[in-house]
């Protein structure tokens, strides 16, 4: 049993494999936090030893409570607004007679075996590795019948936990939710490192650690998606904590449009975290009746350092958000027309790489942006889904050859967008998101669609639909390419303005969850102007997203180091793409390409008939590789040797097979060093009793992880190599 409840202390201990969290309810019916870290034994130690302070004078407490009541100083799993609470909060709800006074108190529980589903929205699932127990604690307003639903659902063997808030308006007026928070958590100090994955288009998601300062340290998108910017993930951390060291708390949104995570540092000494819809952009009205349902927030804790962390979440999203299968399923090596031909290309540039790739061993072609419509740079067409026949031909023509090939075929859309050159804005300028009278702005030359109106849906999914029916078409990479402007729904009344940006989320994952309903055998690819919405929203949709357009290896090392810490490698889009770097102008040896390129779902992204002769040897050699390290790198534990905060003259990690039978092991070095020494590295996560056999020598698990791999790369600035250790 993960959940326990113990009814003489109304006590709540989640007990993951080797993580617990406690609350209790208190006799004045708040649900008072208690712990979240460690594993504990037992249930006493904990209600004695609350955080619940004295009397303070500008804490105020509520009628018939005492001093040492106030919320304002109270650790609290759920916290209301404008009623003593002066932190950042769960919730805040307008009612009728104009209060935005929120102050909710315990009802009852529930306790489940397993996990719902959250309509509409992405949801972690319950699957067969292991058990997952659900808490559903029930809360209402103090005024009014406006109920709160906090729900826990433990997923033991990852040391997750899955937290969710709802809102149920049990009055007989409508209500407006102003915020409503996913999760709310309460830390006993303050003492942390504040961890998150920052950047911008073509460097996403580069780790950076600052230290936590009184005040609020936020991140926090209103672009209408999760952003280049920030990933919705943050981490705690020890100040001490390393990489295989101290405690770490890891928390993740599973969302893709307007987030905010926020960590307050407060008078007491404490810390809150808050994470979910940004409130900035966001008001809900909810009728009487109707429930309201945040998005997933997953809560991990690690007292390994972020090695632990990463492996939480790691095995968490594979096994419990990507569906599917996809996870642990060898995706198609493919190669990507984008960098290879830009807008410029027909059926017989097309049929020229595929048979190139045919040739190499290559298993699928993606046709990217350019091939709908009268599409030939990027000013028109976007919402013409419809074959450029001119330049492609019959597509179910061009999709058979190509498959007679022996290769699958994949297709670019960007279902999102609209040009303001295209039949579908001639027919729907109302569909664009805007505010009649108002200008529309444009990024990369097009608008943004009403997703938020459920016939644009329909449209794109019966455009999209008719033309994955046309062809066999296997593999989809959806991408969005401008951030959200003046939203806006010509569909919906003025007070109803605040819902756009949700809703438009909403379309997004609905137009997901119709398609995969209508190609439960497609694989989609996530993309926005490459990794600017990789999210653990998107992954309850897709298994795989284009980590960044910046496809220089060099670059990709800490993009890719950086995106780990969170999440799986498995979801990482990574190609092999042509030098000088069509991006940052730098050259790396092809065969360190290949080699980063591995730590990701792997492809090419450039003209296969220009390769050279060396060239083509190495991409055999690549293609080997993938088959050959496929399952451990996809389905292994990952260790970072080098450090992923910082660029580092030489990096290294590896993955260890979860039998720890095999390990591979990626060592790059940025900067040839002159007349350098021998370098080592000290391998991770392997059987102390094993002898692997490694480089010709046979060396014991424990000898290897104490005195380390000599570590020998061939000369020049990128070199690498990769090292494969197998269990004898
Ligand atoms: C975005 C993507 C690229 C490519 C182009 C096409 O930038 O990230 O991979 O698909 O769009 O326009």
């Amino acid at each position: 049993m993960s959940i326990q409840y113990f009814e003489d202390r109304k006590l709540f201990i989640l007990s993951c494999r080797s993580v617990s969290y406690a609350f209790y309810i208190d006799r004045n019916r708040r649900a008072v936090h208690l712990h979240f870290g460690g594993k504990v034994i037992g249930e006493t130690g904990l209600v004695e030893q609350e955080i619940r302070k004295g009397h303070s004078s500008f804490s105020p407490w509520a009628p018939g409570e005492k001093p040492e009541d106030s919320v304002d100083a109270l650790p609290l799993e759920f916290s209301g607004f404008n009623s003593g609470d002066f932190r950042i909060h769960s919730a805040a709800v307008l009612t009728e007679n104009g209060s935005l006074i929120t102050d909710a108190l315990y009802v009852s529980h529930r306790i489940f075996q397993g996990k719902e589903p959250l309509p509409g929205l992405p949801a972690a699932f319950a699957s067969r590795t292991g058990n997952v127990e659900t808490l559903e604690v029930t809360m209402r307003d103090t005024a009014c019948d406006v109920e709160f639903l906090l729900r826990y659902s433990v997923f033991e063997e990852c040391d997750v936990i899955v937290r969710s808030a709802a809102v149920r308006n049990r009055t007989a007026s409508p209500v407006v939710i102003r915020r409503l928070m996913s999760a709310q958590l309460d830390l006993p100090h303050t003492a942390f490192d504040f961890v998150q994955l920052s950047g911008s288009w073509s460097r996403e998601r580069h780790a950076v650690r600052t230290i936590l300062h009184p005040g609020i340290q936020t991140i926090r998108s209103v672009r209408g998606s999760s952003g280049h910017q920030n990933s919705p993930a943050l981490a705690l951390c020890a100040h001490d904590a390393t990489e295989y060291s101290g405690d770490v708390y890891g928390a993740l949104l599973a969302y893709s449009g307007n987030f905010r995570m926020e960590v307050e540092c407060e008078q007491y000494g404490t810390s809150r975290l808050c994470l979910g819809i940004n409130p900035e952009t966001f008001s809900w009205t909810l009728a009487p009746g109707e429930t309201f349902e945040t998005p997933e927030a997953f809560l991990t804790f690690s007292a390994e350092g972020f090695s632990g962390m990463s492996r939480n979440f790691h095995d968490f999203l594979r096994n419990h958000l990507i569906r599917g299968g996809w996870a642990e399923k060898k995706r198609p090596l493919l190669v990507n027309s984008w960098e290879a031909a830009y807008f410029d290309f027909d059926s017989e540039k097309l049929l020229g790489i595929a048979k190139s790739a045919a040739a190499l061993g290559i298993e699928m072609l993606v046709l990217d942006d350019g091939w709908f419509g009268v599409r030939n740079d990027d000013t028109t067409s976007l919402g013409d889904w419809f074959v450029n026949r001119e330049k492609i031909g019959d597509l179910g023509e061009l999709v058979r050859k190509i498959n007679a090939l022996g290769l699958k075929f994949g297709l670019w859309f960007e279902p999102e967008m609209i040009s303001e050159k295209s039949e579908l804005y001639r027919k729907h300028p109302d569909w664009v998101l805007h505010e009649p009278g108002r200008r529309r702005s444009i990024g990369r030359e097009q608008m943004v669609l009403d997703l938020s109106r459920p016939e644009v849906v329909q449209y794109l999914f019966d455009t999209i639909a008719g033309v994955l029916r046309s062809a066999n078409i296997e593999y989809v990479k959806w991408d969005m390419n401008r951030n959200l402007t003046e939203v806006y729904s010509a569909a919906l009344p003025p007070e109803r303005q605040g819902e756009v940006a949700h809703r438009y989320m909403l379309g997004v994952y609905r137009l997901h969850e119709m398609l995969l309903e209508a190609f439960p055998n497609l694989l989609i690819e996530g993309c926005s102007g490459g990794g600017g919405r990789f999210d653990a929203g998107m992954l309850g949709y897709v298994p795989q997203i284009w980590c960044s357009d910046d496809t220089d290896a060099m670059e990709r090392i800490r993009i890719q180091l950086g995106t780990s810490l969170f999440y799986p490698v498995s979801a990482m889009g990574a190609h092999v793409s042509v030098c000088p770097n069509h991006i940052t102008g730098r050259s790396t040896p092809f065969a360190t390409r290949g080699n980063i390129a591995l730590s990701g779902t792997f492809g090419y992204e450039l003209d296969l008939t220009k390769l050279s002769p060396e060239d083509r040897l190495l991409v055999r050699e690549q293609v080997a590789d993938y088959h050959k390290y496929h399952d451990l790198i996809a389905n292994g534990d990952l260790h970072r040797l080098s450090d992923a905060f910082s660029v580092n003259a030489f990096d290294a990690w590896m993955y260890v097979s979860k039998d720890r039978k095999e390990a591979l092991i990626t060592a790059v070095c940025r900067f040839a060093e002159p007349n350098a020494g021998v370098r080592f590295v000290r391998p991770r996560g392997l059987d102390p009793e094993t002898v692997y056999e490694v480089d010709g020598m046979r060396i014991s698990g424990a000898t290897l992880m104490a005195l380390g791999l000599r570590m020998d790369l061939p000369p020049g600035d990128g070199a690498s190599r990769l090292c494969y250790l197998k269990a004898l």
